[in-house]
């Protein structure tokens, strides 16, 4: 029997399968398709734009320039909309909505006829929602983002969102700006559309993306605005027709090699720690699990690179200019997997040959002269953190990694927002501040709460970082040394709960340790003493979440969405050494 391929796929159930053809052709003519358009392979397109959505304000023009390629190719192109996350329009928090829109992403490609599917995503959790989708349904697929905003600029300083969204808010509440200023930096943080121009989220999970291979070449970091994207748009097209006659599916390019391949240029890059719990669920879609002492050791390996702010300088514009991806690629080849199958159709080492000649920039360095000696982010693990915690190392102030301090305990979000700010907090900047309850199902939804404010009497005081510690995430964009990700989290019972006010903590993150310094009795006695949070019964999605999602390490997805975890990465990692 041959396989069926466009409008005769995935047909509504009627009885009868002709008639079921006939009906759907019935309806589609409405919109003015010939027979000929209709006996072609289709490309279905997932359209994510957004009135609420500026970080994907330019996907309708994507979707032309990849429909354009598209009927190039000899296919027809059929674009679908999915719901679309921007980080700043989502309560309780984009993480919640994320594996909706995972779950949107992979019924609606079920559902509809397709031979191929492009993705189009950008802001923070589409990527991954996008990836987690398209995987566990597995029919052909290929990425494009929207791709960076450019940089904006203030009285001759450059900016953009969002690392400088906070550092000037942490100059306004320290006085250090006024009204005036903090209104005009506001107009120049995000001055295009377009995904935020730091190594935050949306551009770490990009480069991930183009390195495991979903992506083509180029496709990480060309800003928003240019018209190489659409080019880059059209290409895709070409490529989504070529995929569908090829049945390269998302099984054959997302391996242990590949997402090896995507977490070591995360390390490089100086990515988000968000990208962390995002591979983990990617992976897992394809059967994968993330081994966090290995992802350990890979950063003891990997230097970070990327000169781009948060822990460098530059813009993701600077990146582009300095050829995007394929420097790093071309520093880190002795560490990569070349043979991996990328979308192109090609190998990521033949990619790499490839690619234009290399030319002098400086803003990916060289492994002997990097940005930071060793990867961006450490695993932690201790009496605090038994199923593990992650510090972005490499964003933080070096003289507070190994750091024993006293516990300044805020039970949950509102707390925190009543009386960080109070002139009577009992605080120092030898304080560690603790956020409990807001971890995947605290809060719940793991909100970007990680990165705890400085208490304004110590802003005041010029105090610029301080050792936090949560069960939630924080942004990519933002800075500081701050432990996130607790596991397990509070709301589940883990240890962070039972942490008071006044107990002493220690990291130690070249020991890679997190604890609190109390014995395993004391510890035990308020375990025995702690209060057993009553189940809540929630209605719809907030019920499937909450009875469903998983803790950090299993990168927050829905437990019956992953299959068997029968392969695991990274692979081919040297034995940690000494930090
Ligand atoms: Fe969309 Fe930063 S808010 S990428």
């Amino acid at each position: 029997m041959t396989e069926e391929f466009g409008m005769k796929k995935n047909l509504a159930h009627y009885g009868d399968a002709g008639f079921s053809v006939f009906l759907r052709k019935a309806f589609i003519k409405a919109m003015g398709y010939t027979d000929n358009a209709l006996d072609r392979p289709i490309i279905g397109i997932v359209d994510t734009s957004s009135g609420y959505n500026a970080c994907h304000q330019n996907v309708p023009d994507i979707i032309e320039a990849v429909s354009r390629g598209v009927m190039l190719s000899g296919g027809i192109p059929i674009p679908f909309p999915v719901i679309s996350i921007q980080e700043s329009f989502s309560h309780p928090t984009s993480m919640y909505l994320r594996n909706l829109m995972a779950m949107d992403t992979e019924e609606m490609i079920r559902a509809q006829p397709m031979d191929a599917v492009v993705l189009i995503g950008g802001c923070d959790k589409t990527v991954p929602a996008l990836l987690m989708g398209a995987i566990s349904a597995n029919i052909p697929a290929i990425m494009i983002v929207t791709g960076p905003m450019l940089a904006g600029s203030w009285k001759g300083e450059r900016l953009g969102a969002c690392t400088d969204c906070r550092r000037f808010w942490a100059r306004y509440r320290a006085g250090d700006i006024g009204e005036a200023d903090i209104q005009a930096v506001n107009n120049e943080l995000a001055p295009t559309v377009g995904t935020c121009s730091v190594m935050g989220t949306a551009s770490t999970m990009a480069l991930a993306t183009e390195a495991m291979g979903f992506m083509l070449p180029g496709a990480a970091s060309i800003p928003a605005v240019y018209a190489e994207r659409r080019r880059l748009a059209e290409r895709t097209g070409v490529r989504a027709v070529a995929i569908a006659a090829e049945k390269l599916t998302p099984d054959q390019i997302v391996t242990p090699q590949s997402i090896t391949n995507a977490l070591r240029v995360v390390l490089a890059a100086g990515g988000s720690t968000n990208a962390l719990i995002h591979l983990t669920a990617v992976a897992g879609r394809a059967g994968i699990k993330i081994d966090l002492e290995g992802f350990d050791a890979m950063g003891r390996e990997t230097p970070v690179l990327v000169d781009l702010k948060p822990t460098g300088q530059g813009y993701m514009e600077d990146l582009h200019k300095a050829g995007g991806l394929t420097p790093i690629l071309r520093e880190l080849r002795p560490l990569l997997h070349l043979d991996c199958l990328t979308v192109s159709g090609l190998t990521l080492g033949e990619e790499i040959d490839r690619a234009p000649e290399a030319f002098k920039q400086d803003v990916v360095k060289p492994v002997l002269d990097p940005v930071y000696p060793s990867g961006a982010m450490a695993v932690l693990r201790g009496n605090l953190a038994p199923g593990g915690a992650v510090i972005k190392q490499a964003a933080a102030d070096q003289g507070l990694l190994q750091h024993t301090g006293p516990a300044v305990v805020f039970e949950n979000l509102k707390d925190l927002s009543d009386r960080i700010d109070d002139p009577n907090l009992d605080v120092t900047a030898n304080s560690v501040l603790v956020l409990k309850n807001a971890g995947p199902t605290g809060a719940p939804g793991m909100p970007e709460a990680g990165y705890l404010p400085i208490p304004k009497k110590l802003a005041q005081k010029g105090v610029k970082d301080m050792v936090r510690i949560s069960d939630a995430r924080m942004s990519g964009t933002a800075f500081g040394t701050i432990v996130l990700h607790v596991t397990p989290e509070t709301a589940q019972g883990g240890p962070l709960g039972l942490v008071q006010t006044g107990d002493m903590i220690r990291l130690d993150t070249k020991a890679r340790t997190l604890d609190v310094l109390l014995s395993a009795d004391e510890l035990e006695r308020r375990r025995q003493n702690a209060r057993v949070p009553q189940p809540q019964n929630y209605r719809g999605y907030k019920r499937l979440y909450t009875n469903e999602v998983m803790q950090a390490d299993g990168g927050c997805d829905f437990r019956s969405f992953v299959p068997e975890l029968t392969a695991s990465a990274p692979v081919g990692v040297s034995e940690p050494k000494e930090g």
